[in-house]
């Protein structure tokens, strides 16, 4: 056994998967064998949702289906909602939904079945109603009525409609779309593997997107769309921009929403994403953003060589949706959901329990009755 510790599984494989593929090497994703532009293309999100948990794309009378449970089962328990309205008000909203399912796992009467089907069922839950949960917390906090889910809507429709009261135009809709698409499944990334660690265990689905979600939280994944937003507000004006990010270079600052682990040469889902941020930029008539981002992105490919990733134009759109910056990592949750439950259930059907090694490097062998005050 090799003693070369590889910090933080750098080049490591360490299982295999049939969800997606990430090829940096000719800047592609593909999520079940289809390229994720093209899904963006042609498809709503509930159809690549559809995919990401059941392999192939639905036809009409499974999307149907698909579509009709996940209307049904939106809606929360009166618990829930009462818990919801009794968490701080300053509770950062990740921590609502990472608490938020841990409660349906309490809830819900399958928790301890881990079968596929079971799995399968209990996923679906968790995709409908943690929309729910979290636009009850957007609306709570601000002192508002809670508005409650409808089944007329679309996923992402009914998302918009739950937090602000109304269903924006059809192109703000499509690029919210388009951002969930995007976001729906990354391969081992740090919040999958997490979730994939935990179910290793055999332990059960919402424990380990309870988990999945904590580890999402963080800066350094999911959380870099709320940093990139902090950034450009620290810019405000794109004359700013240019002495900013060459005064962050100076100082060795970690310029959020670029770089990635596994993408060296440019991240496959930024060109989508950043037509579909000038396309909401141009809606709401507002281009400081955009002028900003050029200039940022610009510099760090000339000076860093270091591109964007997925999060730097998705903390501009969302913004400009009019979602509260706090927002933007929750509602990466509310997409990669899919993507965990598909890696959750991958894990069962193989399962190897996850115990890596680790060199020791603490105190030599000590003895207690040594210590000479005893
Ligand atoms: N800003 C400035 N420098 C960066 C950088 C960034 N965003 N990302 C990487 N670098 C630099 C590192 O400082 C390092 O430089 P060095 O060799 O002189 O020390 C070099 O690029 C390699 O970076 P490293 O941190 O080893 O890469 P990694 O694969 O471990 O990290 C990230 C990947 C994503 C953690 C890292 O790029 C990062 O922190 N990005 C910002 C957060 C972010 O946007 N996360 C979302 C990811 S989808």
């Amino acid at each position: 056994m090799s003693d070369e510790i590889k910090k933080g599984l750098l080049g490591i494989v360490v299982d295999e998967t049939e969800v997606s593929k990430v090829m940096p090497e000719i800047n592609s994703l593909t999520y079940r064998g289809y390229a994720a532009q093209d899904l963006c293309e042609y498809c709503r999100f509930e159809e690549v949702a559809y995919l990401i948990l059941n392999k192939d794309l639905p036809n009409s009378i499974q999307l149907k289906k698909f579509e009709k449970e996940e209307k049904d089962n939106r809606e929360l328990s009166k618990n829930l909602y009462q818990v919801i309205k009794n968490m701080p008000k300053k509770s950062h909203p990740m921590d609502v939904a990472r608490t938020a399912v841990s409660i349906m796992g309490l809830e819900d009467k399958e928790t301890s079945n881990s079968s596929l089907e079971a799995n399968m069922r209990k996923a679906l839950r968790i995709f409908s109603k943690t929309p729910t949960a979290l636009a009850a917390f957007y609306r709570i906090r601000s002192g508002k009525k809670i508005i409650k889910p409808k089944k007329s809507l679309s996923f992402s429709e009914n998302f918009f409609y739950m937090c602000f009261g109304k269903v924006p135009q059809k192109e703000i809709v499509k690029a919210f779309d388009v951002s969930l698409i995007l976001y729906a499944e990354h391969s081992f990334n740090v919040s999958t593997f997490t979730a994939r660690t935990i179910t290793s265990s055999l332990s059960d689905i919402h424990g380990a997107i309870t988990g999945a979600i904590a580890s999402l939280k963080g800066p350094l994944h999911g959380g870099a769309n709320e940093e990139v937003m902090h950034m450009m507000n620290k810019i405000k004006k794109p004359s700013n921009a240019l002495k900013w990010i060459n005064n962050a270079l100076k100082n060795k600052d970690v310029v959020m929403g670029f770089g990635h682990r596994v993408y060296k040469s440019g991240d496959s889902r930024v060109p989508t994403m950043r037509e579909y941020f000038g396309k909401v930029a141009k809606i709401k008539k507002d281009k400081t953003f955009e002028k900003i981002y050029d200039i940022v992105e610009k510099v760090m490919i000339k000076k860093k060589n270091i591109h964007p990733n997925v999060d730097y134009p998705t903390g501009p759109t969302y913004h400009l949706m009019g979602f509260d910056t706090d927002f933007f990592t929750p509602i990466f949750v509310i997409s990669r959901i899919t993507g965990w439950s598909a890696h959750i259930m991958e894990q069962h059907a193989a399962n190897k329990l996850i115990r890596p090694l680790a060199k020791y490097k603490g105190n030599k062998h000590r003895k207690v009755m040594e210590l000479n005050y005893r």
